[in-house]
C-alpha cells in the first residue's frame, strides 16, 4: 500500500507537466490573459482617437453610449479610493462573474457578465492575481445610468466552475471566444439593451462609438454571402491578428488586433474552429 501514493504522485506530476495551462502559475496565466487574449483592457483602459492611453492601464472612464444606457467602465486598478483596492479577492470574483458589487449594486449589460459566468475558477483567480499586481491609478469614474431595469441577479450564486480542457478544440474555442476574448459579445447585436445571443450569435451589426469614431462589428458566422463562409483559415488569422481584410482594407478599433497577434497559436486555432462552427446567419454588415 505504501507505494501507491508515490505512484500516484508520479502520475500527477506527469499530468501537470503535460498540460502547460495547468503547470503555469496563476500570475503568469493572468498576465497572458490580460495582456493578450482577454477583452477586459479593451473596455477598462481609456482611449484617445489613435489608440489606448498606456499610462491609464485599466483605470476606467471609457463611455458606452447606447439606446438604453450610458455606462462608464470602472477603474479596476488597486487604487483604494477610486479603484477596487479595498475589495477582497472573493468580492472581485463575484463582481466579475455574477455582476454584483460589495455594496449589492448590479453591474449592467455594458459589461459582458452573462458570458463571464462561464469563467473558470482558475482563470478568474488568475485575472484577480493580475489585477492585484498592476499599479494603482487614481481616476474617479462617473456612475452609469440605465433606462432599462437591471436584473436582481444574473442567476443563482455560482458553485465551482471547472476549467475547459484545452485539447478539446471546439469547447476550448467556445470558451476563449466567449468568456475570455468576448468575440461573441462584440459581434452579436443588441436587443432591448442586451446581446441577442439566442437569435443573432456572431451576426454582427452593432455600431460601436468611441474616441476612435464609429465602427460596425461584422458578421463572423460562416454565412457564404454576408459572413466569413468564403474565408480560409489564413484570411481569418490575418484579419484577427493584423486587422487586414482579404481585399486589403484595414480594419479599425475597438477590436484589439495587436494584442491578438501575441496570442498562443493553439488558442487562435481553437477560436477559429469555434467561429467556423457557428450557425450561419445572413446579415449584411458591410
Ligand atoms: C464590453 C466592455 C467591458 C468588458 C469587456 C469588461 N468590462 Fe468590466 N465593466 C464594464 C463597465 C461599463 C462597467 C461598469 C458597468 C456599470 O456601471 O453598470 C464594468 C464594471 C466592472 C467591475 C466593477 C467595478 C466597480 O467598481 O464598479 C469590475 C470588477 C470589472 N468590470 C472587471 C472586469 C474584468 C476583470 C473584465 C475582463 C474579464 C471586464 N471587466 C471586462 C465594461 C467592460
Ligand atoms: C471590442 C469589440 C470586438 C472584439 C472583442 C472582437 N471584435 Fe472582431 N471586429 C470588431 C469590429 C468593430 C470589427 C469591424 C472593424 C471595421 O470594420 O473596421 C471587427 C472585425 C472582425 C473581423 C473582420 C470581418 C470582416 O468581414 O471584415 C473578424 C474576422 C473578426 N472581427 C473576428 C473576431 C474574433 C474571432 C474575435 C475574438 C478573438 C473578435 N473579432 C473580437 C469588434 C470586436
Amino acid at each position: 500500500m505504501k507505494t501507491i501514493p508515490a505512484t500516484l504522485s508520479v502520475i500527477l506530476a506527469t499530468v501537470l507537466l503535460a498540460g502547460t495551462s495547468a503547470a503555469e502559475g496563476l500570475l503568469e496565466r493572468g498576465t497572458y490573459l490580460m495582456e493578450s487574449v482577454a477583452a477586459c483592457p479593451v473596455c477598462h483602459t481609456p482611449w484617445e482617437e489613435d489608440g489606448q492611453i498606456a499610462d491609464m492601464h485599466l483605470a476606467g472612464g471609457l463611455m458606452f453610449e447606447e439606446d438604453d444606457y450610458t455606462a462608464y467602465a470602472s477603474n479596476i486598478t488597486p487604487d483604494p479610493e477610486t479603484g477596487i483596492g479595498n475589495w477582497t479577492d472573493e468580492q472581485i470574483i463575484v463582481a466579475i462573474r455574477e455582476g454584483k458589487r460589495p455594496d449589492g449594486s448590479i453591474i449592467g449589460p455594458a459589461m459582458p457578465i452573462r458570458l463571464y459566468r462561464g469563467l473558470s475558477d482558475r482563470d478568474v483567480q488568475a485575472i484577480v492575481a493580475y489585477l492585484r499586481s498592476i499599479p494603482p491609478i487614481k481616476n474617479e469614474v462617473a456612475t452609469s445610468e440605465y433606462e432599462i431595469d437591471l436584473p436582481a441577479d444574473y442567476g443563482p450564486p455560482l458553485g465551482e466552475v471547472p476549467e475547459v480542457a484545452y485539447y478539446d478544440l471546439g469547447a476550448y474555442g467556445e470558451y476563449l471566444a466567449g468568456p475570455i476574448a468576448n468575440c461573441t459579445y462584440c459581434h452579436t447585436p443588441v436587443e432591448d439593451g442586451w446581446r441577442d445571443y439566442e437569435n443573432m450569435l456572431g451576426a454582427g451589426g452593432h455600431e460601436m462609438e468611441g474616441p476612435w469614431g464609429e465602427t460596425e462589428a461584422r458578421n463572423i458566422t460562416p454565412d457564404w454571402g454576408t459572413g466569413l463562409g468564403r474565408w480560409n483559415s489564413r484570411k481569418m488569422r490575418t484579419a484577427i491578428t493584423k486587422g487586414l481584410r482579404p481585399d486589403g482594407d484595414e480594419l479599425g478599433p475597438p477590436m484589439p488586433y495587436e494584442r491578438y497577434d501575441t496570442m498562443d497559436r493553439q488558442d487562435l486555432s481553437a477560436i477559429l474552429a469555434y467561429v467556423r462552427s457557428l450557425p450561419q446567419i445572413e446579415n449584411d454588415t458591410d
